[in-house]
């Protein structure tokens, strides 16, 4: 998604602009630019590129460093293709910007402005630009009031006037934006780990608030010139830890930081060996009173919904859906004040899931946030918020933040279960103290890593692989069989082992690589009755299995056994070794692990 970034202070704005940009890197992007302004030479310079941020910087190498404000971009397309002049910033007339979101109308306010002579790119950004340029006579706020009531869809604009070379201007709507000051001047990004290090607290731009940032202040306005009052959030985990230290990738960084995440996460939430959600200021009445779930989420966050699926379906007997939140609304689901809407994001800022949230609201539901950013858009929307402490996430395959969110969702099912009164002593106990070995039963498999590693070169040149289990093994290897598929770039499959034989298993022959996952214990034998029916046909399985269980007399590819855990538990185990297995995979295909083709860090867009 894209990333912006804007600076006024003493220091040399191009790096300032340039460190800042790099720290943006992992949200993902196709181009990268800087326009900076000189207020004493009145000199304006516009740098960009298809490329990486490096590349840019090979371009500016020559420039003089003096002049101290401007703004940054790296671009994720949307409309038009990635080259150097769709590459923001965008100059038209008096007018430099640059934005992070979707106009939905910008061809017609191509024809109601008239534009097309003023054109150079394929960009909406760019009709943006010379929208306000022909509103600009000299008031940057009559013309951002102005031209913000003609666009419709999402936007985060920084926009500099060449006549006001010491100020640089900000709006959002649903886009984010945050900014921080220091000593050195001021500044604003797309999200906080661009911040880093440069403060302790941090401002979240509030919707539809005109903000300027000065060389030693920034102001808010509202719509009508008034001033806003700036909300500070402390900058609560330390930004600097984004950096990769002693490993190759940040995501084997992040697998490996997840026994602390989990720890972290625990944290403040069990006292006196149960459970206690004050901290998180969630009133059990909600979880009283509810009488169906809903999860809204993407990805890797909607896999941790399915997983909470399991365990509420089967210990709380709540009727729970689990949507995709980019399909929700269009399902026309039904939701009333007696639902319960969880809206998973590790990021906070993803669209869909703001959108689906948004909606469910409207639809009278009450909502609780799992949310791993502070002040970030779906956690200022949800009624509740719970933050997974998972710290900053950087690769873009998701893993620390997925076991935190189910850490997270379980603390919650654990206290929802205790205030209706659902678990006898019993379980309650094998429930605490399963909760609380979770980060040293996920250390254990990190322990073996190496074994992990081996399976991992097993697979390194198949082109289709596929991942079977059933219940909460096939969602958990739904979760298993994203991350292969999306840093190996192997289609992977997840299957429920049951369902196979009802078309599906037409795909398998001699050698299909196949991943099995067997860590329940009332459906282990069909599971494993399934394993022998795709290895009948050829298939070269890999079996990741609950180290308790006795194996059927079949022939395995390899067997990694995985420490025990009761019922759902076995998430964590689980995913970390699939985490393990996709990195592995990965890393010795020589890919970009971090950073995945075509995919971004925060989807901003619908
Ligand atoms: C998973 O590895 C991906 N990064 C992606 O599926 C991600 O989980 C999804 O885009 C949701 O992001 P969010 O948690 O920030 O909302």
């Amino acid at each position: 998604m894209c990333g912006i970034v804007g600076y006024n202070g003493k220091n040399s704005v191009t790096d300032q602009l340039l460190n800042s940009l790099e720290l943006l890197e992992y949200r993902g992007y196709d181009s990268a630019g800087i326009a900076t302004m000189n207020k004493k030479t009145g000199k304006i310079k516009i740098r960009k590129c298809a490329g990486r941020v490096a590349d840019l910087r090979r371009i500016c190498e020559n420039d003089k460093k003096i002049s101290t404000c401007g703004i940054g971009h790296t671009r994720w397309a949307t409309h038009g293709g990635v080259s150097d002049t769709n590459a923001h910033p965008h100059r038209v007339g008096d007018v430099l910007l640059v934005h992070n979101g979707i106009i939905e109308n910008y061809e017609e306010l191509k024809d109601h402005f008239m534009l097309h002579k003023d054109l150079k790119s394929q960009t909406d950004t760019e009709v943006v630009a010379a929208v306000l340029n022909r509103l600009y006579d000299g008031d940057p706020h009559e013309a951002i009031r102005k031209a913000v009531k003609y666009l419709k869809g999402t936007f985060s604009l920084v926009i500099m006037f060449v006549d006001r070379p010491d100020v640089i201007y900000a709006i959002r709507n649903v886009s984010p934006i945050v900014a921080a000051y220091n000593e050195n001047g001021t500044m604003l990004a797309s999200d906080v780990v661009a911040l880093a290090g440069t403060a302790d607290q941090y401002i979240v731009i509030p919707e539809y608030v005109i903000t300027e940032l000065h060389k030693k202040k920034i102001k808010l306005f509202d719509l009508n010139g008034k001033k806003v009052e700036p909300e500070f959030l402390e900058i609560d985990w330390d930004t600097t830890r984004a950096g990769k230290g002693k490993y190759p990738f940040f995501m084997e960084k992040e697998i490996m930081e997840q026994p602390e995440a989990l720890r972290a996460t625990l944290d403040g939430r069990v006292v006196n060996g149960e459970i206690d959600l004050s901290v998180d200021g969630i009133p059990d009445d909600i979880l009283k009173d509810c009488e169906r779930i809903c999860v809204v989420a993407c990805g890797t966050a909607m896999h941790a919904g399915l997983v909470a699926k399991a365990v509420i379906q089967r210990n709380l007997r709540i009727h729970m859906d689990v949507e995709y939140a980019s399909e929700f609304m269009y399902e026309d689901p039904i939701i009333d004040e007696k639902t319960l809407v969880l809206a998973i994001s590790q990021s906070g800022e993803t669209i869909d899931t703001l959108e689906a949230l948004k909606y469910a609201k409207k639809k009278g539901a009450k909502s609780i946030g799992i949310i791993n950013i502070k002040g970030s858009s779906i956690a200022r929307e949800s009624d509740y918020v719970m933050y997974t402490v998972a710290g900053p996430e950087i690769a873009v395959a998701s893993t620390k933040a997925y076991t935190t969110q189910v850490l997270t969702l379980l603390l919650l099912i654990g206290r929802m279960a205790k205030v209706r009164g659902i678990f006898d002593e019993e379980t309650e106990k094998i429930f605490m103290d399963n909760l609380l070995q979770v980060p040293e039963k996920l250390e254990e498999v990190l322990e073996k890593k190496n074994d992990i590693h081996k399976i991992a070169r097993k697979i390194l040149d198949a082109k289709d692989a596929f991942m079977l289990g059933r219940g909460l093994d096939y969602s958990i290897l739904l979760e298993g069989a994203l991350k292969l598929k999306e840093i190996s770039y192997i289609h992977t499959e997840a299957y429920a082992s049951g369902e196979l034989k009802h078309g599906t298993i037409a795909l398998i022959t001699e050698n299909t690589p196949v991943v099995a996952l067997v860590t329940q214990e009332k459906i282990k034998e069909k599971e494993l009755s399934n394993i022998r029916e795709v290895q009948s046909r050829g298939a070269s399985v890999v079996l990741f299995v609950r180290e308790d269980f006795d194996l059927a007399d079949a022939e395995y590819t390899d067997v990694l056994s995985l420490p025990v855990m009761t019922g759902e538990f076995m998430v964590f185990p689980a995913s970390a070794a699939l985490q393990l297995l996709a990195y592995y995979v990965s890393m010795d295909k020589g890919l970009d692990v971090d950073k995945p083709r075509n995919l971004a860090k925060v989807v901003t867009v619908e």
